[in-house]
């Protein structure tokens, strides 16, 4: 069995997919602080099996505990944790608090149960912004905000674990800007509230639920003056974790890897592959650049094509087309 936690949200739900198509065993928590239980119908409408679910916290004790002597679990993958970097500077202390105490408490109940591999939900947000780009592996760490600093701290004690316990391996995956949904419709981001990232504010903009996009920053020292970004299909990104997870299951140790595309496009660049795709226009309007933003990043992904066999396949318009499909079929997300 292979234990997620944060299972029913958007790179969870899409994870748990791929694991299953790979013929994994998984089991899930989550607490639905940020994710919808019609999660989980949709799962079993996709792979046609029953999930296998626990609802619970995983700063909780209990309910890990009832999972681990439930289940063989072999591996965990961790992807529980608030993400909003804007909300974080606003709540330092909730984001450190769900952040670190979730981790601890999961790395504790694995050691009493001897699990011994763990693949980690990172963040190109770990990047010092002044490092130059593409951003590789070894590059100088630091952040801009609490949340950023939640998943450097959080890769500090897991290498510190490490040290202690010589069989314990993490694949670290640090993401760049996953987007896009399974290419059936059925399951897809789903944001409470306003969205914090762009491609649920450009698709709400289309099923008219917003009728303009604010894009901070017009300025930037790039092609076209809106921040870049490299955006990765999150179809891509979810079986970036079946390769890291077998990675970690064949004992070769662990790794440090970025999964991104490799490639940045412009705010302007999706919003015009986003029109293509859905054949609906975009209103935007430019406005300040928003504090902490930098103008562009992208990764360079070649650790993670060499050590894991993996590279993405799908590109901006496939990610457009598969947004718009899951967009346009739940106007409303989950509800
Ligand atoms: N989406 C991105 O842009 C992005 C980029 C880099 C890294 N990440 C990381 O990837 C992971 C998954 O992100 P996502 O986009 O799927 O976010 P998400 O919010 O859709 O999923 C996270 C899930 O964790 C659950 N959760 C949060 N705290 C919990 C707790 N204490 N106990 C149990 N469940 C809890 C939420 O209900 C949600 O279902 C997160 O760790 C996030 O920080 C995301």
């Amino acid at each position: 069995m292979i234990l997620l936690t944060g299972a029913t949200g958007y790179i969870g739900s899409h994870t748990w997919v791929e694991l299953l198509l790979a013929g994994h065993q998984v089991v899930g928590i989550d607490n639905f602080s940020n994710s919808n239980p019609k999660v989980l119908n949709r799962i079993k409408q996709i792979s046609g099996q029953e999930p296998v679910f626990y609802s619970g916290d995983v700063r909780d004790r209990a309910p890990l505990n009832k999972i681990f002597q439930t289940h063989n679990v072999k591996a965990v993958i961790h992807f529980a944790a608030l993400k909003a970097v804007g909300e974080s500077v606003q709540k330092p202390l909730q984001y450190y608090q769900n952040n670190l105490s979730g981790l601890l408490m999961l790395a504790e109940v694995m050691q009493e149960h001897k699990c011994t591999h763990f693949v980690f939900s990172s963040s190109a947000t770990v990047y010092h912004p002044n490092n130059p780009i593409p951003y590789q592996e070894n590059m100088p760490l630091g952040s801009t905000s609490p949340y950023g600093w939640s998943k450097y701290m959080s890769e500090q004690i897991l290498r510190d674990i490490e040290i202690a316990n010589h069989d314990f391996s993490v694949a670290y995956l640090r993401y760049f800007n996953p987007v896009g949904a399974h290419a059936s419709g059925l399951i897809g981001e789903d944001p409470r509230g306003v969205p914090n990232n762009l491609m649920p504010y450009v698709t709400q903009v289309a099923v008219g639920q917003r009728d303009h996009l604010s894009v901070y920053g017009g300025d930037w020292p790039t092609a076209d003056g809106t921040g870049v970004r490299d955006y990765i299909h999150v179809v891509d990104l979810a079986r970036g974790h079946v390769k890291a997870l077998n990675y970690l299951l064949s004992g070769k140790g662990s790794i440090t890897a970025n999964l991104g595309a490799g490639k940045g496009y412009s705010v302007l660049d999706l919003v015009k592959a986003f029109e293509k795709a859905s054949n609906k226009k975009i209103p935007y309007k430019i406005v300040d650049r928003r504090a902490g933003d930098i103008a562009a990043f992208y990764a360079d992904p070649t650790l993670a094509k060499d050590k894991l066999d993996w590279s993405v396949e799908y590109d901006l318009n496939r990610m457009c087309e598969d947004s718009w499909r899951w967009q346009s079929q739940n106007p409303n997300g989950f509800e």
